[in-house]
């Protein structure tokens, strides 16, 4: 499959994209900074942001149009301390997503696997987790509102180091995940992966879990 990776320069994109690569996928990664990524068989770098539709656009011309979006973008924080102040535009996520589903209408494109989040809501309402969580929500509003797009919001617990494990699906709402729940990195990475190959997720929003 062809797929166009946003985030891709991420903790969770990078491995997204070795996922991808090893199961002999093709990436065209849209990325702010080239050098972010190393150069590899398989994978195009694209300079951009997924803020400009032209900048879209251009990834999906480079070097064919994709199959399927897989997006791993953050909204950042200056660490990832619960309390770290935000820096990133309100809406990054939303927007860069309301503008990959104009460019997929246009294309023909409908699959997209979005890495989202799920944390226990006391602990995001009082922290600076806000944010991102609001962000992550205005998202699932732009890919509910959209009746062509095969979407997936995967709402990952906390993420941490480690190698691929076993993941569950605890439902689209989370009840009953407790506050220590969490899952690696690299199999959250494969799950995102797994969810593009596969129609199992379609319009879900999973939460899940190691
Ligand atoms: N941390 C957790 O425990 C946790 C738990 C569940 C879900 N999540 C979710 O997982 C997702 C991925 O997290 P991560 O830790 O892998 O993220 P990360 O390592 O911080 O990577 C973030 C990606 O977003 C891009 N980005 C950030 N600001 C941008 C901007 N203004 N314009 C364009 N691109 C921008 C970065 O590009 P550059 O490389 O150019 O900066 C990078 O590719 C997030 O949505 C997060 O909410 C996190």
């Amino acid at each position: 499959m062809r797929l166009l990776s946003i985030g891709g320069s991420g903790r969770t994109g990078q491995r997204a994209i070795e996922h991808a690569l090893a199961r002999c996928h093709t990436v065209t990664a849209l990325v702010r900074t080239t050098s972010s990524l190393a150069a590899r068989p398989g994978l195009t770098i694209v300079k951009g942001i997924p803020l400009s539709q032209p900048n879209i656009e251009a990834a999906f011309a480079t070097p064919s149009t994709p199959q399927a979006v897989v997006v791993s973008l953050n909204s950042p924080r200056q660490s990832d301390k619960p309390f770290a102040n935000p820096f990133a535009p309100p809406r990054l996520m939303a927007d860069s997503h309301a503008n990959l589903a104009k460019v997929m209408e246009k294309h023909e494109t409908r699959r997209i696997v979005s890495t989202s989040a799920w944390a226990m809501r006391v602990l995001v309402r009082r922290s600076n987790l806000c944010y991102a969580y609001e962000d992550h929500e205005a998202v699932d509003v732009e890919m509910e509102a959209k009746k062509n797009l095969e979407w997936t919001l995967a709402r990952f617990v906390m993420l941490r180091d480690g190698e691929v494990l076993p993941v569950m699906d605890h439902g689209d709402r989370g009840e009953g995940v407790g506050l220590m729940a969490s899952v690696t990195r690299r199999s959250a990475a494969a799950c995102l992966l797994d969810a593009t190959e596969g129609s199992q997720w379609v319009r879900r929003t999973p939460v899940v879990l190691n």
